[in-house]
């Protein structure tokens, strides 16, 4: 992991092998602020001109490469653009520190400033400072910095920054992880290490304690495959806490889509079908070593959806923990029904809130894309979510509970369908929030973020790299503050 340093004094100064400038938008050549005027001074005052010469006019996360004048102790010199000094927010810092950082892999030590909060830019920083290492039995040497030095960012800032940065590293590598890597067992015990190591208690339920205890909708999901599902429970106490809040996570470690077989073309991203449940993970490790004065109680359901002898079939009737009756109609629609029994279970604690994260349905991504998540719940948490994500950069938006869908979602021998009836795609992310809500009783608060797009990336861009983004996990601490 990189190490992120709370740095003081001119950057001039600083000894590492990349120094990280911040510039603003200006007519034809980038303003240098303040923080900078070290570095332009050791480029005898020409900094803006040699960035406009090289079409860098301080645009937000344009970037120039240049060798260090010999006056610095370092090899190169980044600039990178802030764009317009009135419009600096925390996600334009993040993006232009995840821009840099980035462009400096391959190099041992990075020292960074900028304009505006440095809090913000020690998050960006840290977060762009990681890479999934994958499995090729030759190693490179293009891996992230060993240390990141910010200027102006306080020791508590880097270390918020570090913890919350290593959370989203920790679901970004588990969703990343193929299939055959990370299965229900497997996965339930490297959460176990993960949730000790932080402090934070585990309890994990095997196929016969779920039998006992009802889960139905994760023994059928989970009955295809050729190793048992597992509810993972982990609570996290703080003394000081008054507040308690519920988090909930789909963990289905590769979606086949079971007898409702999907088509061959992506299934393979199907291994990303567990990312829900790595976030509430990341989060509530997050939270415990943040030492967050609210108490945290996170609940996942881990199967693997799969084709067998044993698979359960369309036209099931099943029984969820609360008792209630579901007729599956689509064997893919599997991650509403883990869900419903780790919600029921969740709803027994009664938590002040319950927030569940779910790569629920290829609904939300062609309603909203692949940066947008999905939130359906009572009015207070979406509108919660909605803001709060959109303060740490993790944007959402909140979906409408239309009278002619909860109908469609009646089942003429059980308490609810699992998907409208007669496999009608209408509002097809909204149906998923309707079946879920009749597992939350309605006087909890409670959201449901569907992140079947956010949970990765096609594209590498500020400080998100291609793959797994590990969405929603610093909207979930966030959130968790906000009940302190
Ligand atoms: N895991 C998928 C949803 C998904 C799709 C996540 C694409 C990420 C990317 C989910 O289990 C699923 O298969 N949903 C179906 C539901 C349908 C069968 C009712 C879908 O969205 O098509
Ligand atoms: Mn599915
Ligand atoms: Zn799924």
């Amino acid at each position: 992991m990189t190490e992120l340093i709370s740095a003081s004094g001119y950057i001039a100064d600083a000894r590492a092998d990349v120094i990280v400038v911040g510039v603003h938008a200006g007519e034809d050549a980038p303003i240098i602020p303040a923080s900078a005027s070290g570095i332009d001074a050791a480029f005898d005052g020409r900094l803006a001109h040699s960035l406009a010469a090289l079409d860098n006019t301080g645009s937000a996360s344009a970037l120039t490469r240049l060798p260090a004048p010999v006056e610095l102790a370092a090899k190169l010199v980044f600039a990178v653009g802030l764009g317009d000094p009135e419009e600096i927010d925390d996600e334009v810092l993040r993006r232009a520190a995840g821009t840099a950082v980035r462009a400096a892999f391959g190099h041992e030590s990075v020292a960074i400033v900028f304009e505006g909060d440095p809090a913000a830019t020690a998050v960006g920083a840290a977060l762009a400072a990681h890479r999934f290492e994958g499995y090729k039995t030759e190693g490179d040497d293009e891996g992230p910095p060993e240390s990141i030095s910010v200027y102006g960012a306080s020791e508590e800032a880097v270390r918020r920054a570090s913890i919350l940065a290593e959370s989203v590293a920790l679901t970004k590598d588990w969703s990343d992880t193929p299939a055959n890597l990370l299965r229900p067992p497997t996965f339930a015990i490297e959460i176990e290490r993960a949730a000790t190591d932080a402090g934070v208690e585990v309890e994990v339920l095997d196929a016969a304690e779920l039998s006992a205890g009802g889960y139905g909708g994760v023994l059928a999901v989970g009955g295809g495959s050729s190793v048992e599902p597992r509810l993972v429970r982990l609570s996290y106490r703080s003394e000081a806490a008054t507040k308690h809040v519920a988090l909930v996570g789909k963990g289905i470690t590769f979606d086949s889509g079971g007898i409702s077989i999907k088509p061959a073309g992506g299934m393979w991203d199907m291994k990303g079908d567990m990312a829900g449940a790595a976030a509430v993970v990341g989060a509530t490790i997050a939270a415990a070593r943040l030492g967050l004065e609210v108490n945290v109680t996170c609940t996942v359901a881990l199967a693997e959806n799969m084709v067998s002898g044993t698979s359960y079939r369309p036209s099931d009737v099943i029984t969820i923990r609360n008792g209630k009756t579901v007729e599956v109609l689509n064997t893919d629609a599997e991650g509403r029904l883990v869900l419903a029994d780790a919600l029921s279970r969740a709803v027994e604690d009664e938590p002040d809130a319950i927030y569940d994260v779910a790569t629920l349905t290829g609904g939300q991504i062609i309603a909203l894309g692949k940066r947008t998540m999905g939130l359906m719940g009572t009015d207070t948490e979406t509108e919660r979510v909605r803001r709060i994500g959109e303060e740490v950069g993790e944007h959402g938006w909140p979906m409408p509970f239309p009278e002619d869908i909860v109908k469609l979602m009646e089942s003429p021998i059980a308490d609810v369908a699992q998907c409208g009836t007669g496999l009608k795609r209408d509002a097809h992310m909204i149906q998923g929030g309707i079946f879920l809500s009749h597992f939350v009783p309605e006087e909890i608060p409670w959201a449901h973020l569907d992140i079947a797009g956010p949970a990765d990336s096609d594209a590498t861009y500020g400080y998100i790299a291609k793959g797994a983004t590990g969405v929603p996990v610093r909207t979930l601490v966030a959130l968790i503050e906000d009940f302190e």
